[in-house]
């Protein structure tokens, strides 16, 4: 048995020495070291000896086995400081390579233009109000001098939630909110931007879009008021040389009501495909507040008057960035976005 021990300790060390890789390392280990190696399968004949000497081969085999993984231990650290060195000398760090280079947004050219109105507006003194999006019937009509039955709200068809609660289909509903909040004849020089809902689709439509509602009530408040803010307002926007011009039109809340075009965008005011040869474009309804509109918040049209104008934020942005499409800026496309 002591032979026996001493045979199997010889050929361990001499296999380890020999060893030179992980691999070969992991199966010197099984071979002699585990539960099935040679040292185990020898001892469980333990049995068979001479109790008295039993002692003393347990204790030469447990030197055995320490000694064995000791060595085991030893070549094992060599070997994985050798494999470490080699992987660290066969990797070439490219100090000139170009990095990955991480892709943030932008803001969204609808947000951009947005921005730009509102300081224009808020440097001519306008107070910014942000209002609801789900307004009662009678906020987004009736207030509006729009009854029920008028003809006027087939042009504003919209989702609604019940037959008293729909999504509002102008910011218009914010000139209501304004007065009432304020003390009777209280002047208000406000712009109101955000979301609007139609039941609209095709290339210069969509179902939401974004408005920006403008409203000053004041003592002696006059035509020639909203035409001074739209032109200081133009001006600024896509500069000195655009004119503005109104058109007579027909909204229910303002009288006398005006559609205002500007000079086109894109040829100057010589004509081309998109003013459909006529030089103008058309950007905005407004009006003077009716006297019923002023009346239903409680205030005075005898001594207080009012300019209104609701203005197209999306289509301001595709006059400012040539965007041929308004459906372009609602499909998330960072390609189109990242032009701007
Ligand atoms: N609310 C009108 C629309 O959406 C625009 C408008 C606003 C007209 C204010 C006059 C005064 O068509």
């Amino acid at each position: 048995m002591k032979d026996k021990l001493l045979q199997i300790k010889e050929l361990a060390v001499n296999e380890l020495k020999l060893v030179q890789d992980l691999d070969s390392l992991e199966e010197v280990r099984i071979k002699y070291l585990s539960k099935k190696g040679e040292l185990r399968k020898l001892l469980s004949k333990m049995g068979k000896i001479n109790p008295k000497e039993r002692p003393i081969i347990g204790q030469l085999a447990n030197e055995i086995q320490s000694e064995i993984e000791n060595l085991y231990d030893e070549k094992s650290r060599e070997l994985k400081e050798f494999a470490k060195m080699m992987r660290i000398k066969s990797e070439k760090i490219d100090v000139t390579l170009q990095g990955e280079q991480k892709q943030i947004g932008h803001q969204h050219p609808l947000n951009m233009i947005y921005d730009q109105m509102i300081d224009i507006f808020v440097g001519m003194g306008f107070e910014v109000k942000e209002g609801r999006e789900i307004e009662t019937d009678y906020y987004n009509f009736e207030a509006l001098n729009i009854p029920k039955d008028h003809p006027a709200r087939d042009m504003q068809d919209t989702f609604y939630i019940s037959e008293d609660i729909v999504l509002r289909t102008h910011t218009s509903p914010m000139q209501i909110h304004t007065m009432e909040d304020k003390n009777k004849n209280e002047p208000v020089k406000i712009v109101c931007p955000g979301r609007v809902y139609r039941r609209d689709d095709d290339a210069t439509h969509t179902p939401m879009f974004h408005q920006i509602e403008g409203l000053v009530v004041g003592e002696g408040v006059s035509l020639s008021d909203l035409k001074g803010t739209l032109e200081l307002f133009f001006h600024q926007m896509f500069g000195e040389s655009t004119a503005v011009r109104l058109r007579p039109s027909y909204f229910p809340f303002t009288e006398p009501s005006a559609e205002v075009d500007i000079t086109c965008v894109f040829c100057g005011g010589a004509g081309c495909k998109v003013c459909k040869n006529t030089g103008w474009i058309e950007v905005l309804g407004a009006g003077m507040v009716h006297p019923n509109v002023l009346k239903k918040v409680g205030y005075d049209p005898d001594l207080v008057t009012g300019f209104a104008f609701g203005m197209g934020i999306d289509r301001m942005t595709m006059l400012k960035l040539k965007i041929n499409d308004l459906r372009l800026l609602f499909t998330n496309d960072i390609r189109m976005i990242n032009q701007f």
